[in-house]
Order: structure tokens, then C-alpha cells, then sequence
């Protein structure tokens, strides 16, 4: 190991919060104290962002009745969703998605406006704002395990109707509803696993040599 590298317990720290964060949608209501949630918006604020753009934008929701409000939107696209499935929309709609309600915290994690301003590496690849707002998500949501915060990413809305909710002005998206809190346990495996919805895959499978689809 370089001389540059955690100690033992340290580096198994970093690696348990890695493969024991679960997207949580079930959350035992509670709170999250103001600082331990500055501690964890400070760890999102120090993600990568291509260019140092840092795009990310977040909104805390304390307002109980807006909170009432972006569940609706996000129980309007569930069963859109549902629809679009066909043949697996029964299924879908017996899946928990979603525990807005429930959570101690509700946070929107949207894109700023005026990335066109942004070229450095954006410009045969615009998407990678998303890309930097999705590593601001990710160190928020191992910080949160490591707390012993659960966090689920809710992304089933109709961006322009929270946007318009949320008075982002225009070019701002909303790309997340973040739901933080404490939890009474956290699932053993993706609940989407548990569930019979979807089985991941080994990395094996998707680890390629050289060339696309060439297995070590
Ligand atoms: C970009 C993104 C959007 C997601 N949106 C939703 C969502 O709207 N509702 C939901 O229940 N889970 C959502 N998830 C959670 C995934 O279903 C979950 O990450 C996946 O099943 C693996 O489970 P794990 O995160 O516990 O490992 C989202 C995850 C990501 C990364």
C-alpha cells in the first residue's frame, strides 16, 4: 500500500460505507440535528465537478405543506410510471419508491442555471453537470451511512412542475428529492433486490479488456 494511504480501519471504514449504503425509502421520522446536516451538505459541497463548475444547487424543504406538495408530484409520475410499464405496472405500483413523507429531512438537488457558460469539458459532453451533481449526491449519501443516516434518491417527477414549485429560475433542474433521515435498519441488499424487481449484476459481466464486450 503507498505511504499516502489510510490506516487499516480507517481504509475499511471508507469501503463499509461504501457497500453498506442503501437507497432507503422507509424512515423512522425523528431529526436531524442542524449541524450533522451542515456536516454532510459540506461533504456534498466537496465533491469533483468537471471545470470546478460545482452545479450543484440544494434546497432544504422545512415547509411541511411544500413537502404535502412535492409528494404529490412525485405520486403523479408513480403512476404515469406505472403506466408506461405495461405489463409490469402492477408490480411497480406495489414497490415502495418513495418516503417523503416520512423522512426527517427533505432536500431538491438541482442544476444551476447558466452551465452553457461552462465549456471546459462540456463541450463534446454537456451532461457532465449531471455527472458532478451525481458525485455531490454520492458523497452526501456515504456520509449519511456513515452517520447512520439513511438517504434515498427519488428522481420520479416531472422536472418543470418542481421547478416551477420550487421558483428555480429558468435553466435550473431539479435532478433529485433527497430524503434523509434516521432509520430503524438499513436493508441488507438494494430493496429492489429484496423485492424480486431487479437482481444486480456481478462485475465480472460488465468488466471488459481492450475492447467493448472482451472478458478478461
Ligand atoms: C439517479 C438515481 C435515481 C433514483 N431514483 C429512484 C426513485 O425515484 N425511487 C426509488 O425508489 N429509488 C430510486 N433510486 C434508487 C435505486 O433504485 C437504487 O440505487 C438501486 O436499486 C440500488 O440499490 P442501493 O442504492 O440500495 O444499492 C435512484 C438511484 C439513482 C442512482
Amino acid at each position: 500500500m503507498s505511504e499516502q494511504g489510510f490506516s487499516a480501519q480507517e481504509r475499511e471504514a471508507v469501503y463499509r460505507a461504501i457497500a453498506q449504503r442503501r437507497d432507503m425509502r422507509h424512515f423512522a421520522g425523528g431529526r436531524v440535528e442542524p449541524e450533522l446536516l451542515r456536516r454532510l451538505l459540506e461533504a456534498a459541497h466537496q465533491a469533483p465537478s468537471v471545470g470546478l463548475m460545482q452545479p450543484w444547487r440544494f434546497i432544504r424543504i422545512s415547509d411541511r405543506q411544500l413537502r404535502g406538495q412535492i409528494q404529490q408530484l412525485v405520486e403523479e409520475e408513480r403512476v404515469r410510471t406505472a403506466q408506461a410499464l405495461g405489463e409490469r405496472s402492477d408490480e411497480f405500483m406495489k414497490l415502495k419508491v418513495e418516503g417523503i413523507n416520512d423522512c426527517a429531512e427533505v432536500l431538491v438537488a438541482a442544476l444551476m442555471d447558466g452551465r452553457e457558460r461552462y465549456v471546459f469539458g462540456r463541450r463534446t459532453l454537456p451532461e457532465m453537470d449531471l455527472a458532478s451533481l451525481s458525485c455531490a449526491i454520492q458523497n452526501l449519501w456515504l456520509a449519511a451511512r456513515s452517520e447512520g443516516l439513511g438517504m434515498g434518491w427519488v428522481s420520479l417527477f416531472e422536472p418543470q412542475a418542481l421547478a416551477d414549485l420550487l421558483g428555480l429560475p429558468a435553466g435550473a433542474k431539479p435532478l433529485a428529492v433527497l430524503c434523509l433521515g434516521p432509520v430503524t435498519e438499513f436493508y441488507p441488499a438494494p430493496m429492489l433486490a429484496l423485492e424480486g424487481w431487479a437482481q444486480p449484476r456481478p462485475l465480472s459481466e460488465l468488466l471488459y479488456e481492450n475492447y467493448w464486450g472482451v472478458s478478461q
